[in-house]
């Protein structure tokens, strides 16, 4: 079995076992897990082929936006990453095209229909993950009746993915609290609100002229909610990739195994290759270590990773080599993925010949950015709604940034509606831009000069909206500009008469796992060094020999563990305790866990063609069938999809659309020149049955809760 069954940060619930079929065959799943996940928890990695090339289908996004995941579940083909496996269930692959479901006719199928139910409600949230939760909690502070729906079986989006301690500021957003603890708090907050009802699985189809929106309901009953105000907080997308080899099954999004591991709890992957140097690829880097799941290595296009610099060198320190102005070449595999080809590139992003390298792996994650959600805001605005939006769904930021903005848009939706919030402060807009700001400068590291007694050091160094290791000093040593907390804080070794005590409150706190405590005061020539690390305690033990490595990943040598700390004061993390040699003692910053040969490439790389580049993953339109007609004169998108079937899939073109724009761009096609296809109104399938308001023959409620 592909199961998690020990993590340090998450806990491992016990579960009912669940038992369904696949073609036909008893398998296990685990208590609200979806059918993908209990898939890949029995080995599955293969969910059918497809009907144009054969070519083998699985996961991509795990998110319910691309259908890459499409299976019969009772004969009915669904997303089955979105679907939950109920005893019994009867699953099999799609083989080529689904065939439609034998219904019986029924004599008078009049009797059948029911009327369509028309909700009306003040405000309508689209999405409950950070922006939702917060903005929902404004509202039911201000007793405003609001409808929170969400196509996931459980609250908190992105946050419950995430095992992190977060970044941003204490008193605004949870800061140095984890991001899956951070969800729970915001489900708690919105669940004692009366006035705020939750919809789960519950996914918004779209929104139309006459200023409904249409919510299929648990996946069978579609109602329609007229919102008085419409508030989009449905998240992103992640960003598509086009290189040969892109849609064998094992080359997914991160986003997809961050749900597999942190949320369902399942072992995806023995050994993962990650494509893209965002936090979203780094996070998902560390994400595998924790679970026990090596990883390879990480290439990223631009000269320097473009995520955070602790998130970086965290990943770095833990042994994953980072190669930066690298890209993917291929996946390469036959109907699953066996290495993964890259390449060096040079300042204009074409591959460098002689520069390829491969590496063995059986998971590619692709992180390479991710687009709004934002198409349900853009219909309400054009029919003239009062629409707002707010944490990914309005612009591409940090969870923590997503929160701040829905409290404030949460205030800005009940003020429309009349009821007085008070003057929401400038202090308020600010903080939120600071919170949505990109990594800002990278300073030379401080190293205090000092080598006596106990004190902290610093190793972040560049600024990014952070201040938790500010807030738990018992003495106030470490400060920071609170006007603007991506200022680096400093360290004062004496305030009021007090210094450091040691206490190793900001060692544990620190979501960079940025600060270490080095300590003199038992012997001068061989400090001890605690470094934090949130990985299982018996990961070390005292005794064994450890290489330690500077801020950046290089190794400074070989020392002794004295000692590994684990108190339930540090929520998790543990601290390992070193003893080292004065003269590199304060560098130390992390300790290597991966062994380098995790990281050795191949003896020869494989290579792919660009043939095998697909864009459309629905319909397997190739690269070379599009770029023809581009390089012929097409510039409407409309002709494209008529003369190669691209972007008529399941997806609805979520996921090849921007790769369509990239191959316009390649051939020197500006944006201006091309005409995009008509957004289509339905955000995913749905059994015809259902708009009708068919029967089932069951009693089923709105889905309150
Ligand atoms: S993997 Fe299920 S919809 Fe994308």
């Amino acid at each position: 079995m592909f199961r998690i069954d020990r993590h340090p940060i998450l806990p491992i619930p016990p579960r009912a076992e669940i038992p369904f079929l696949w073609e036909g065959r008893t398998l296990t799943a685990r208590e609200g897990e979806t059918i993908s996940s209990a898939l890949f928890a029995n080995g599955i990695r293969i969910f059918g082929h497809h009907p144009k090339d054969g070519a083998a289908q699985g996961i991509f996004c795990a998110n319910g936006q691309c259908s890459q995941c499409l299976v019969l579940a009772d004969g009915i083909p669904v997303k089955s990453c979105m679907e939950l496996v109920r005893p019994g269930l009867r699953v099999d692959p799609v083989e080529g095209l689904p065939v439609l479901p034998d219904v019986n006719a029924a004599e008078d199928l009049s009797a059948l229909f029911l009327d369509i139910e028309d909700i009306r409600v003040p405000v309508l949230i689209i999405g409950g993950g950070p922006a939702g939760l917060s903005a929902a909690i404004e509202l039911g502070k201000r007793g405003v009746e609001a409808l929170i729906i969400d196509d996931k079986h459980r609250l908190g989006g992105k946050l419950v993915l995430q095992t992190h301690r977060f970044f941003g500021s204490i008193e605004a957003v949870y800061a140095g609290t984890r991001g899956i603890d951070i969800a729970t708090r915001l489900e708690q907050d919105v669940r004692s609100f009366p006035g705020l009802r939750v919809w789960l699985q519950s996914a918004a189809l779209a929104v139309f002229s006459d200023r409904k929106v249409g919510v299929l309901v648990e996946g069978r009953k579609y109602v329609f909610v007229s919102p008085e105000v419409l508030l989009v907080t449905a998240g992103a997308r992640e960003k598509n990739l086009a290189f040969p080899g892109n849609t064998l099954p094992g080359v997914y999004g991160a986003g997809a195994f961050q749900t597999l591991v942190n949320r369902d709890l399942v072992k995806p992957t023995g050994r993962l290759f990650i494509v893209g140097g965002g936090n979203v690829g780094l996070i998902a880097g560390y994400h595998a270590l924790q679970a026990g799941i090596a990883v390879t290595g990480l290439v990223e296009v631009m000269p320097e990773c473009g995520g955070y610099k602790v998130h970086r060198d965290k990943l770095a320190r833990l042994g994953v080599p980072i190669f930066t102005s690298h890209t993917v070449l291929s996946a390469n595999g036959t109907d699953r993925v066996e290495s993964v080809t890259v390449t060096r590139v040079d300042e204009r992003f074409k591959p460098i010949p002689g520069t390829e390298k491969s590496f063995a792996c059986d998971t590619l994650l692709i992180a390479v950015g991710l687009d709004p959600v934002s198409e349900f805001y853009e219909k309400a605005r054009e029919f003239g709604m009062t629409a707002f939006a707010a944490g990914d769904a309005e612009e591409i930021a940090e969870a923590s940034a997503a929160i701040f903005s829905g409290k404030i848009r949460g205030l800005e939706v009940a003020r429309s509606l009349g009821y007085d919030v008070g003057g929401i402060s400038e202090e308020w807009y600010r903080t939120a831009e600071i919170l949505k700001s990109r990594p800002g400068k990278t300073l030379a590291e401080e190293i205090p000069a000092a080598e006596t007694g106990v004190f902290p050091v610093l190793h972040c160094n560049q600024e990014i909206p952070c201040d938790p290791c500010t807030a738990v000093c018992p003495n106030n040593l470490i400060e920071i500009d609170k006007t603007d907390i991506r200022l680096l804080p400093v360290f004062l070794s004496n305030r009021d008469g007090k210094g450091c005590t040691g206490c190793e409150k900001c060692v544990a706190i620190c979501p960079g796992l940025a600060i270490t405590m080095v300590d003199y005061r038992k012997d001068p020539e061989f400090p001890t060094v605690a470094i934090p690390l949130e990985f299982l305690k018996e990961t070390l033990q005292a005794g064994d020999s450890v290489v330690v490595e500077d801020t950046e990943g290089q190794a400074l040598g070989r020392v002794e563990v004295a000692a590994v700390k684990a108190v339930k004061a540090n929520d998790r993390t543990v601290i390992v305790k070193v003893r080292a040699p004065k003269e590199y003692a304060k560098k130390i910053a992390g300790i290597r866990l991966q062994p380098e040969k995790e990281s050795d490439p191949l003896e020869r790389y494989v290579e792919r063609t660009e043939d095998d580049t697909i864009i459309c993953r629905c319909e397997r339109v190739k690269a070379g069938e599009i770029r023809e007609l581009i390089r012929r004169g097409s510039r409407d998108i409309n002709e494209i999809k008529a003369l190669t079937r691209a972007s008529m899939g399941s997806c609805g073109a979520k996921t090849c659309t921007p790769l369509i724009h990239r191959l316009f761009r390649e051939e020197g096609v500006p944006e201006s020149e091309i005409v995009d296809q008509p957004k289509r109104p339905l955000f995913l399938e749905v059994p015809l049955g259902v708009f009708a308001g068919l029967a089932d023959g069951e009693e089923k409620g709105g889905g309150d809760e």
